[in-house]
């Protein structure tokens, strides 16, 4: 070919390529152009339905008449036939319902097709997605379809890319499935298909071995697989990402030979399956695996030795196993980029962590929950890249050196429950998201660069000795969400501006020195749940700003040196929940017309409250009468959070404080005792039927006890002990089968002691001090005309404890990733529902911490 061939030949392309070009308009096919207009007015654009974009657009917006719809954004158009070929919508911000009769259904040349993260609002995937023959790649994911997916969709033979993995499914269901038709019969028709992706879809079989043998991506995490995998899936020979995470009732076991053909895997993702049998020889043979998570897969003993062949590794999970040996083994893998390594048998020092070449690019390293020992080195000039250095948990002491806090990238420090001593230096960065220090024994003020961070959302430095006065600064954390400085030695004044935070929903200050009267204004923007400020030497009184804080589910101001009337006004709060005011000088009578309609917790014990007891109040607590026995599922009061922040209550039974970790919805107590209430028991209280724990002693209380206490089915804990009540136990009371505590003592009950059920299980103590009762000891006879008919215990007791206790089911729902670009990203959620051991419990403490955590580590992907 000659010069001046090659010139022309370039010409003429360049002309045709201008002919074809946007700036003519109307080539593309009228019929097509309309098709897609009556498709972009099917719906209205809303930036909010794509919210899982890092950035979405209005595509369909300037598509018009007026141009060519071949120029159209997301429309493209075959060069030499002018058909539409491809629609891409993705993050396009679509809203509305996608109904069969679709226009986009005309498109019959369409060879790829992207409607993800759009909100179809709970449409259903219309079988007529099956008649786009010519389809290669079909993207339906995050979209909001729901429902069962259509069997047509196998009749797409030519499809090389089909995701329809989903994040939304509500708290229960999956939102879309596989339907009756099985997993087999979808993928036989589909020879060609590369990625496939239906994570988070129910799709409820065992696993077909007939995948095509092309395919490079197989992402099925959390999609109730079970069976056993076929072992083919570990031949396909060109396989490089595969993800069976959050089956919990699939069964992996490796091949022991012939791995080398699976050579090509690079990121190899089993959490949470059953895993059987070993990691073999063979494993070693896998050395592209640039990410491997076997989290939660019961290994256990020393790392399996092929482990170690796998030197290109960057990202690797092991937590949450059995698994053992120094720590400091890890630095033979050189290229680490991420090393979680949390809820193992690990031990030994961090010195490896020093040796200058290990691990520049180490970014996430997570060795919580383990048995590690010693001081954290203090010669470090690496790891200069490290964005999560967690500790948490094990036994580590000495100061926290210098190095940490110059790390310049560092979003999550993680260093609690180890002893570590010494200051809190100031922080170099201004990078912080979490700061969590709590349970060491650190001393010395809250260090001033803490309080200049601009995306810090977590600061906990609860249990340590931290002293000084809370700075007025505390108030530039805009983005602060948890504030934990419960149990140090902080004095002066709570800052006023405190109240002013728009972000914070927990407030801890608890147990420390604070004095003053309660200065901050809650102005009306704030969104505090839970505020405690018990144990302090507070004064006045309770700030009536505090009516501001409508989400207010906890308030606690226990244990303070506060003189007020009962702030009555706080009934209006319409979701507080838990309201303590014990051990204060709160004075006067109660009466009250407000609603503390959700109250569910309320002690004002050792106060000096006086008069009758508050008929009304009782009258007013709604959420008290009803049984909330039969709600099935454990919930918990203000329960947010709760990977970072036990709300923990303090309750009192037998003269015994002890701690409840979190407190469940059907706790509910009603504690008046230590103050000076008089006149009578008012007979209303047997309506609060939902009660477990009445504590009206030390009053002077009088009169009888009345017989309507027997409704109180669920009562396990009674002290009316110390107060002037007369008359006789009413033998009703046998009936209530859940009593563990009665305390009578002190009073002037004469009569007969019930006896049968609870009441044979009472001792002395409960009744001593009440000179006219008779039948003491409770075991001997007072006479047959008191009998109540015996009958045996039930064995409900023994249930109605483990209601208590957490038992949840859950699906951990873990990594999903787009087509074309991978792009992780992960959620928690957790199934509330009926009956499991509590081992499973501790274990899901131990998983919950483990999917956040790479929750966290993915949504900055999102
Ligand atoms: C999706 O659309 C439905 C119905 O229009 C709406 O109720 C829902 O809030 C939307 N969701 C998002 C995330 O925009
Ligand atoms: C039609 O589309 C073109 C190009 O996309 C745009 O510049 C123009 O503003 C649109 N016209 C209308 C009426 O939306
Ligand atoms: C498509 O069907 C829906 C309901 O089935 C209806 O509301 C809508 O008007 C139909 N659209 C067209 C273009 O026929
Ligand atoms: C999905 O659609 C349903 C029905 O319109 C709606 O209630 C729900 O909020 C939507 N979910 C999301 C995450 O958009
Ligand atoms: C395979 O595809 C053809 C059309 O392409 C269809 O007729 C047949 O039913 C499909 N088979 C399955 C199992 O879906
Ligand atoms: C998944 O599908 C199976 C059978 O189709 C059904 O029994 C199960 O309840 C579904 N599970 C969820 C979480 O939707
Ligand atoms: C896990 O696999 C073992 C076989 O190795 C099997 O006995 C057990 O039933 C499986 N568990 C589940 C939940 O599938
Ligand atoms: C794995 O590493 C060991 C020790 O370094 C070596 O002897 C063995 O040959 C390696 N295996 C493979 C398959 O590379
Ligand atoms: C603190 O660490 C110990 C082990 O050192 C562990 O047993 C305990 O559960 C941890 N406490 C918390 C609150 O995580
Ligand atoms: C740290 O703990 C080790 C034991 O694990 C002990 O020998 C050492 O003295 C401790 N160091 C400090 C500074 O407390
Ligand atoms: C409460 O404050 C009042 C003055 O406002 C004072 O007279 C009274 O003694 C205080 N009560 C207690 C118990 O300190």
């Amino acid at each position: 070919m000659d010069c001046v061939n090659l010139v022309f030949l370039m010409l003429y392309t360049f002309l045709c390529q201008l002919a074809f070009s946007s700036s003519l308009p109307h080539l593309c096919p009228k019929d097509q152009a309309l098709a897609l207009l009556q498709f972009k007015h099917m719906f209205t654009t809303n930036p909010v339905a794509s919210y899982l974009c890092d950035s979405s657009h209005p595509r369909t917006l300037l598509w018009n008449k007026s141009t060519d719809c071949c120029s159209w954004d997301g429309v493209h158009c075959d060069k030499m036939t002018r058909q539409v070929i491809e629609l891409d919508l993705r993050c396009s911000q679509l809203q509305g319902k996608f109904h069969s009769n679709s226009s986009l259904f005309q498109l019959f040349n369409l060879k790829r097709l992207d409607l993800s993260r759009n909100n179809f609002s709970g449409s259903l995937i219309s079988p007529k997605f099956g008649e786009f023959s010519s389809l290669t790649h079909l993207d339906l994911s995050c979209s909001n379809f729901t429902g069962i997916i259509p069997s047509e969709i196998s009749h797409l033979s030519k499809l090389h890319v089909l995701c329809i993995w989903s994040l939304f499914g509500g708290l229960y269901d999956l939102s879309l499935s596989l339907g009756p038709y099985n997993f087999e019969l979808l993928l036989q028709n589909l020879t060609q298909l590369r990625e496939l992706n239906l994570h988070s879809v129910n799709i409820s079989s065992t696993i077909p071995s007939n995948f095509s043998s092309h395919l490079t991506t197989l992402q099925l995490s959390n999609t109730h697989l079970h069976g056993i995998l076929p072992e083919r899936v570990f031949h396909l020979s060109h396989l490089e990402f595969l993800d069976l995470s959050s089956n919990p009732q699939l069964t992996v076991r490796f091949p022991t030979t012939k791995w080398n053909s699976s050579a090509s895997l690079m990121n190899l993702y089993l959490f949470d399956v059953n895993f059987t049998g070993r990691i073999p020889e063979s494993f070693s043979h896998l050395t592209s695996i640039h990410e491997l998570d076997m989290g939660f897969t019961n290994l256990a003993g020393p790392i399996p030795k092929p482990l170690w062949n796998l030197t290109n590794i960057e990202s690797l999970y092991l937590s949450g196993n059995l698994l053992e040996g120094s720590i400091s083994q890890f630095s033979k893998f050189g290229n680490l980029r991420e090393l979680l390594l949390g809820y193992n048998n690990f031990n030994g020092q961090l010195e490896f962590l020093s040796f200058n070449r290990s691990w520049t690019q180490l970014e996430y390293l997570d060795v919580s929950y383990n048995y590690l020992t010693g001081p954290i080195p203090s010669n470090i000039s690496g790891l200069q890249n490290l964005l999560w250095l967690k500790l948490s948990s094990n036994h580590l002491n000495g100061t926290i050196p210098s190095w940490i806090f110059s790390l310049p990238s560092l979003t999550e420090l993680d260093l609690s429950n180890n002893t570590f001593s010494g200051k809190i230096h100031e922080f170099k960065s201004n990078t912080l998201l979490e700061v969590a220090l709590n349970q060491n024994q650190l001393e010395g003020p809250i260090p001033k660069s803490l309080l200049n961070q601009q995306f810090l959302q977590v600061l906990l430095l609860s249990h340590n000795n931290i002293s000084g006065h809370i700075s007025s600064a505390i108030c530039n954390l805009k983005t602060l969400f948890l504030l934990d400085l419960k149990s140090n030695n902080l004095e002066g004044t709570i800052p006023q501006c405190l109240g002013e935070m728009s972000t914070v929903r927990i407030l801890d200050l608890s147990n420390n020195g604070l004095s003053g009267t309660i200065n901050p204004t809650f102005t009306i923007e704030n969104r505090f749940n839970i505020i405690k400020l018990n144990g302090n030497k507070l004064q006045g009184k309770v700030p009536s700003s505090l009516i501001n804080c409508e989400k207010l589910e906890f308030l606690d101001l226990s244990n303070n040196e506060l003189n007020d009337t009962f702030p009555k006004w706080l009934g209006d709060l319409p979701h507080l929940q838990i309201l303590k005011l014990r051990s204060n000088k709160f004075y006067g009578p109660i009466r009250t017309d407000n609603l503390f309609a959700q109250i569910q917790v309320i002690d004002l014990s050792s106060n000096g409250f006086s008069g009758d007891l508050p008929v009304n109040l009782f009258q007013n607590f709604q959420a008290m009468k009803t049984n909330g026995e039969n709600s099935g599922t454990p919930k918990y009061v203000a329960d947010i959070y709760s990977y970072y922040y036990k709300n923990s209550l303090i309750v009192t039974t037998k003269g015994l404080d002890h701690e409840l970790p979190r407190v469940l919805t059907t706790q509910l107590i009603i504690d008046l005792s230590m103050n000076r209430f008089e006149g009578h028991i008012p007979s209303i209280i047997g309506d609060l039927i939902g009660l477990r724990t009445l504590n009206l002693s030390h009053n002077v209380l009088e009169g009888h006890i009345p017989a309507s206490f027997q409704n109180l089915s669920l009562l396990e804990s009674l002290d009316l002990s110390s107060n002037k009540i007369s008359g006789a136990i009413p033998p009703q009371l046998v009936s209530l089968t859940s009593l563990e505590v009665l305390n009578l003592s002190h009073n002037h009950l004469v009569g007969c002691i019930p006896k049968g059920k609870q009441f044979d299980t009472f001792e002395n103590t409960s009744y001593q001090g009440n000179d006219g009762l008779r039948g003491l000891p409770p075991s001997r006879d007072c006479g047959r005309d008191d009998r109540v008919p015996q009958e045996t215990i039930p064995v409900e007791l023994a249930q109605e404890e483990e209601v208590d206790s957490p038992m949840i089911s859950w699906q951990a729902v873990l990594m999903g990733y787009g087509c074309g670009l991978v792009i992780g990203l992960s959620v928690i959620y957790i199934m509330l529902s009926t009956q499991y051991p509590t081992w499973f419990s501790r274990m899901f403490v131990k998983l919950e911490n483990k999917i956040t955590t790479r929750m966290k580590r993915h949504k900055k992907r999102y």
